[in-house]
């Protein structure tokens, strides 16, 4: 009926492999993200294991982090690595200029950094200085970082700073929004100075994928140029889109809680757009590399509100309810429709800023809705996408109309079948029939991510608001399978 949304699963026509580093995570030098939020330092009060909040390193390794990109952002095109290596007394102390105009102390650099990865396991993602650093300086990094124990005089430096054995750098960002922060530059420019990075940037330990800087949202002539110019000597082209509502602007992006059903609806189609962005830098990318072995990495996504009422406007900080959960389920919908495509992806950003999986105060940290997104997703990580297409009824408000119900679906490597279906309709709930092929499964049942109100989330006082909920109301029948997703929610359904 209209009122029903309706789904083909074919489980017997399998795409492309899920990369798992689409689950990545960003984390930059901009207020509490790195300081406080991840490092507090070996004598600090807060539990920690070297330096490392255990709390955040516990919370981030149970949704399996992939990834983490570093050290911006912003701030990359103004870090000069040497400032962060070294006895940390001696490190110097600068202004971070992007964000808040604080003291940049330098005790988090390239050790502590992959220190952090050691920790969390996954790959490394250090983005280089293209904006204010000369091509040398990154060379020399790549260096110091990969060079084999007891080589160069880079190697013998790292050792003495206490790492003999070289490091792996799985992705090189070179330079960041070098349209706008990164040095504003043209895209030919860029494009030529990414040609030239690229070239003396040398891993001397596995492969190292470089990633342009790329678009933000609809900057379609900047991927044309840059996969004319620079296509052949990049392995990936970065994507930066950020959510906001989409009858806002930049000045006055709404709060991040106590908004309108007008603004969560807004936010919903604003999100959307994910898909026509990717899809059309996706065609640019096709005709210039048909065999698709450039990524688009969207290595900064997610929403962007009024900072928190009293905080440094400069620390990006916001809280995240469940309008972030659903903004969050449906751009992994997305990501997965483009598997072929999208093989990397890092949310903005980890901890304290934007749209954070954790929000951390002294020795506090809760754990957000989009955190328990994450969680859910899990098993999409490295599995293999099938194809689901959906027709779905509209969610009206205002001006804005959008299909209510967006899905996904995988296999993963053991075998069973997951599909997620998120309904970002705050009022009502959705009936889907989802008819498989390919598929022997008779029970469905999972975890659902909700919460009573649009902009429910969890607090340092209530932390558990908002977590996840076994979901059983679920009956596969004939091969169909029918559930009743609620309103506003994310839910993923494990078959067997
Ligand atoms: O994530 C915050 C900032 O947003 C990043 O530093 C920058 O790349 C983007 O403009």
């Amino acid at each position: 009926s209209a009122e029903t949304a309706s789904a083909t699963l074919q489980a017997d026509k399998p795409g492309p492999q899920i990369h798992r580093d689409v689950f990545g995570q960003f984390a930059e030098h901009l207020g509490h993200g790195i300081y406080g939020g991840i490092w507090v330092g070996k004598n600090s009060r807060i539990p920690n294991d070297g330096g490392y909040r255990r709390d955040v390193l516990a919370a981030m390794k149970a949704i399996n982090v992939p990834m983490v990109r570093w050290p911006g952002g912003c701030f990359a095109d103004e870090y000069h690595w040497r400032d962060g290596i070294g006895a940390t007394k001696s490190r110097p102390t600068k202004v971070n200029t992007n964000w808040g105009g604080v003291n940049e102390d330098n005790s988090f650099g390239t050790h502590e950094y992959f220190g952090l990865m050691d920790r969390l396991g996954g790959s490394t993602y250090v983005s280089a200085n293209v904006g204010s650093a000369p091509p040398a300086e990154t060379a020399q990094w790549v260096e110091y970082m990969t060079a084999p124990q007891g080589t160069t005089v880079l190697a013998k430096e790292r050792e003495r700073n206490g790492h003999a054995a070289p490091w792996k750098i799985q992705y090189l960002g070179i330079g960041n929004e070098l349209w706008g922060c990164g040095g504003n530059m043209r895209a030919e420019y860029a494009a030529d100075l990414t040609n030239r990075y690229a070239q003396f940037a040398k891993s001397a330990n596995g492969p190292m994928l470089k990633i342009a800087s790329g678009p933000s949202d609809s900057n379609y002539e900047w991927t044309e140029a840059m996969m004319r110019i620079a296509g052949k000597n990049i392995d990936g082209l970065a994507l930066h889109y950020y959510t906001r509502p989409r009858d806002k602007n930049w000045a006055d992006k709404g709060p991040a809680l106590g908004f309108a059903e007008r603004e969560w609806a807004s936010t919903m189609a604003h999100t959307l757009q994910m898909e026509e962005f990717i899809t059309k830098h996706s065609a640019i990318m096709d005709k210039y590399d048909p065999a698709k072995r450039v990524m688009l990495a969207v290595d900064e996504w997610g929403t962007w509100y009024d900072p928190t009422p009293g905080s440094n406007p400069g620390f990006l900080e916001q809280q995240n309810s469940v309008r972030d959960a659903v903004v969050a389920g449906l751009n992994i919908n997305i990501f997965a429709r483009h598997a072929d495509r999208v093989k990397m992806a890092a949310i903005a950003q980890m901890v304290n800023v934007l749209q954070a999986m954790l929000l951390t105060d002294g020795a506090r940290m809760v754990k957000t809705p989009t955190y328990w997104v994450f969680d859910l997703y899990k098993p999409w990580q490295g599995a293999t996408s099938l194809p689901i297409t959906l027709t779905s009824p509209w969610y009206h408000k205002d001006e804005v109309a959008v299909p209510a119900v967006s899905a996904s679906a995988v296999r993963d490597a053991a075998g069973q079948v997951h599909v997620a279906l998120v309904n970002l309709d705050p009022n009502r709930a959705m009936p889907v029939s989802v008819a498989m092929t390919g598929l022997q499964a008779t029970q469905a049942s999972g975890r659902i991510v909700t919460g009573p109100t649009m902009d429910a989330h969890n607090s340092f006082d209530s932390p558990d608001a908002v977590t996840p909920q076994p979901f059983a109301d679920a009956r596969i029948a004939g091969g169909t399978l029918s559930v009743t997703v609620p309103a506003k929610s994310v839910l993923v359904l494990d078959l067997r």
